[in-house]
């Protein structure tokens, strides 16, 4: 089959581990037979160097017209200025309300034979599988009124949340669909002893269940839930919140899993739904990690189980997700770490790492 994917490295070790990524991927599309169009385009740092932008309107054409993003990640201290009149930041923003891509996707999955990498107690992780939900194109991210304004007192700003009950429904309606495709049991996340937002969230989590009997719902509230993550992250199965808490707790769990390197995710537009296509963006969760760029021993990881989720999500290549998430266990298994998960011992460059993720592959037909 064929697939246009639109590759959007971006800066610091984006572009570094979005060529593992792609590396991979030319290997499915020699061994599995399909045939993969790349375009490439300039985001955050990057393209305001070079087109005075953090994304051109006809690179979001490109993202848009896809079947699927490929996305590094975006920012630097180059462009940290609180007084420029950009960010990168932007790109990244603009492209998820230009997909609609309002359902994040983050799984945290730990591999056991990291166990020793992680700064939390191996019987606290031990068959940690769980998946955060993050609204991502509503909330405090972009709601109006926003802003800074001088007044005679000073400086004020303001941001502002606001939630519809069709972004929650839609949202919710990932979680639930996904914890019955799961352990069947979704988390529901807020803050309503506090917020009119999550009141309306709870409220309408708490009607829909009765579409979906068999799981089970917990309403949690966010405090709790990030303390609850981390002492006890096997309660969990399903998490679902709204764009500000989903990105604190995603980042949380992250570290269940031993590094962020690890980790991918995938943007929707819809639910998901086996042997269905939705156009969909997909990156590490990782940032840019501006220290090591250049350097050559970024974990590609993320970036390559992203593409994964991009074969099984997008393009609904589902066999050939599941070859690319085996060859990343494998190497994981046969020892290999870059230096986010060394203890002690050698490590594996960037580059290294993806050959080795090739080879699995091949090797395991
Ligand atoms: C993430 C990041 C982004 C976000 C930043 C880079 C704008 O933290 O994808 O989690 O806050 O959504
Ligand atoms: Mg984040």
């Amino acid at each position: 089959m064929e697939f246009d994917i639109a590759v959007l490295g971006g800066d610091g070790i984006g572009p570094e581990v979005t060529q593992q990524s792609v590396k991979v991927l030319k290997s499915v599309e020699g061994l599995f037979g399909h045939r993969f169009n790349i375009k490439e385009g300039d985001v955050g740092g990057a393209s305001i160097d070079k087109h005075g932008t953090p994304v051109k309107a006809e690179v979001l054409d490109v993202a848009a017209s896809a079947d699927a993003v490929l996305f590094g990640a975006v920012g630097g201290p180059k462009w940290d200025d609180p007084s420029a009149s950009m960010r990168p930041e932007e790109a990244i923003l603009q492209l998820r309300a230009h997909l609609g891509v309002f359902a994040n996707i983050r799984p945290v999955k730990v591999y056991p034979w990291l166990a020793d990498s992680s700064v939390l107690k191996p019987s606290v992780t031990k068959d940690v599988d769980l998946v955060v939900i993050r609204e991502l194109t509503g909330g405090l991210y972009y709601a109006l009124p926003k802003g800074r304004t001088d007044t005679p007192q000073g400086l004020s700003a303001v941001d502002t949340m606001r939630y519809s009950e069709v972004e929650i429904n839609r949202i919710l309606r990932v979680g639930f669909e996904l914890a019955r495709s799961r352990q069947k049991k979704l988390a529901s996340v807020d803050k309503a002893n506090v917020l009119e937002c999550s009141r309306l969230w709870r409220f309408l989590a708490t009607q829909m269940s009765e579409d979906y009997p068999d799981v089970q719902l917990e309403h949690v509230l966010v405090d709790s839930c990030a303390m609850l993550l981390i002492q006890q992250p096997n309660r969990y199965d399903v998490i679902v919140a709204g764009n500000t808490f989903g990105d604190i707790l995603s980042d949380e769990a992250a570290v269940l899993a031993s590094s962020m390197g690890l980790l991918p995710s995938a943007s929707l537009s819809d639910v998901p739904v086996a042997g269905r296509r939705i156009p969909g963006f997909y990156e590490p969760i990782h940032g840019t990690a501006p220290d090591i760029a250049g350097k050559g021993i970024a974990n590609p990881i993320g970036s390559i189980l992203s593409m994964a989720m991009m074969l099984r999500y997008s393009l609904s290549l589902t066999e050939e997700a599941a070859s690319v998430e085996r060859a990343v266990d494998r190497v994981l298994q046969d020892g290999y770490r870059t230096a986010d998960v060394a203890v002690g011992g050698a490590t594996t460059s960037t580059a290294e790492m993806g050959d080795q993720v090739v080879a699995a592959l091949g090797s395991a037909g």
